[in-house]
């Protein structure tokens, strides 16, 4: 078990060098199996949920080359349509690479990724959008199998939802498809428009992405690329709560401001100073109190749930009282709990919460629950005077690169420790 011991109250400052983005490079990953030539990534994070995809490549028979930022990957024969069910428990995300395997061998079987902390997750639009595509979908208790005998067949699909995963597998699924996939109400998330112009630089013919309307021509072959994976919106946004919650200033690099700006729009609606100039940000929240505001959770372009977590733990210090609704996920309210150990004033009312600010909060042991749920107990920690103890940091390595090593270079006094 790791966990981070952090002595908060350090005023931040300096430079952060943003990573690429987790929720860009697994699908990207993912789409590598698609291309029997070699693929070429760079920005691609070193965390666990890009290890653990990593691993399931070279299970599939992939080649895997790394170094820093840059992975090569050859898929030149894929051995095996099963992906191996004890990585798959290992981080929902690798749902993905069904679609892709599917579009390369016209099979798969992968374990039923089941529910998680912040709620059931069913993959139910993702197997009936497969169904629509000429796929057959055999449901067991623990195993879901999908076959097509005469290979993927373009089709126009409704999502009920857009939902990013879903989203992903159809257009992963569809690159080789006969004929025409429609995706409509398709998720808009930049990470989409980023998967998207990774195929097409592939040779894969994908318009729309970004839009609610994608529509995938199917073709017969790809090519090798070189692809740089977009920087990550969510650790950039985590980083800019952090500097509001220690009154720091901070000069965010290797960003994209425009794929944030809900974000960016509610931390100026509670007193921040924000500067961008290409791909820079610059934040500062030195001499600012922060102002209570409601929040609602929304698919992009609205306020994304990922932020959440880290946004209530920030108004927790907010003078006044705020509200934030969360509607993409039912139970992502479970970080409060941990925050009260903190004295965090938080009410839960169904799918909202109020939070009260406080001055301070106190130092506590407290754990992580999920990814974001960590990150917002380390904003927690950082801005409370004293040594806050946070188990189960294995949740947040699964998506920030160097967390820790990132904080201690603006002044933060964090370790890293194996219990
Ligand atoms: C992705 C992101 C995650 C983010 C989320 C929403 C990755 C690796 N993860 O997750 O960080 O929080 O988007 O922006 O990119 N749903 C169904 N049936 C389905 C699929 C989804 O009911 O078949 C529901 C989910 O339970 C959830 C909502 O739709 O309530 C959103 O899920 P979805 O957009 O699919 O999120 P993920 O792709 O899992």
């Amino acid at each position: 078990m790791l966990k981070y011991l952090i002595e908060g109250g350090n005023k931040l400052n300096g430079e952060v060098k943003i990573s690429g983005s987790k929720n860009a490079s697994l699908p990207i990953l993912a789409a590598s199996i698609l291309n029997p030539n070699p693929v070429t990534f760079y920005n691609v994070p070193d965390i666990e949920d890009v290890n653990t995809t990593l691993k399931i490549l070279k299970i599939l028979g992939c080649k895997v080359t790394r170094k820093c930022d840059k992975i090569t990957i050859s898929c030149k024969k894929v051995n095996s349509y099963e992906i191996p069910k004890e990585l798959m428990n290992k981080s929902r995300s690798t749902v993905i690479l069904a679609g892709a395997i599917i579009g390369r061998l016209n099979q798969v079987t992968f374990s039923n990724p089941g529910g998680c902390n912040i709620g059931k997750r069913p993959i139910d639009l993702h197997l009936e959008a497969f169904q629509k595509m000429g796929i057959t979908v055999i449901k067991g208790l623990n195993e879901v199998k999908c076959y097509s005998l005469v290979g993927v067949k373009g089709a126009k699909i409704i999502l009920k939802f857009p939902s990013v995963g879903a989203t992903e597998n159809i257009i992963l699924a569809s690159v080789y498809a006969s004929g025409t996939t429609y995706i409509y109400n398709a998720a808009m998330e930049p990470e989409i428009v980023d998967l998207a112009k990774c195929l097409n630089s592939m040779g894969a013919n994908i318009k729309g992405a970004g839009t609610s309307k994608i529509i995938i021509r199917g073709v017969n072959k790809l090519h090798s690329c070189s692809y740089t994976v977009m920087p990550d919106r969510i650790e950039t946004g985590t980083f800019l709560c952090i500097a509001m919650a220690t009154k720091s200033k901070l000069h965010l690099k290797n960003v994209n401001a425009n794929d944030l700006l809900s974000v960016i729009l509610k931390l100026q609606e509670m007193g921040a100073k924000i500067a961008i100039k290409d791909n820079e940000i610059f934040i500062n929240a030195s001499s600012e109190k922060i102002k209570a505001i409601n929040i609602i959770t929304k698919p992009y372009p609205g306020f994304p749930t990922d932020m959440q977590p880290i946004f209530a733990s920030l108004l927790t210090k907010a003078s006044g009282k705020s509200k934030i609704e969360e509607t993409i996920f039912e139970n992502r309210f479970g970080f409060c709990d941990e925050l009260r150990k903190m004295n965090a004033k938080i009410v839960k009312n169904g799918n909202s919460i109020q939070i009260t600010g406080v001055r301070e909060l106190t130092p506590s042991r407290v754990k992580c629950l999920d990814l974001r749920a960590g990150a917002a107990l380390v904003l927690a920690a950082l801005s409370t005077t004293g040594v806050t103890e946070i188990d189960n940091v294995e949740h947040i390595l699964r998506g920030y690169e160097n967390l820790d090593e990132k904080l201690r270079k603006i002044g933060a006094n964090i370790k890293l420790i194996s219990d």
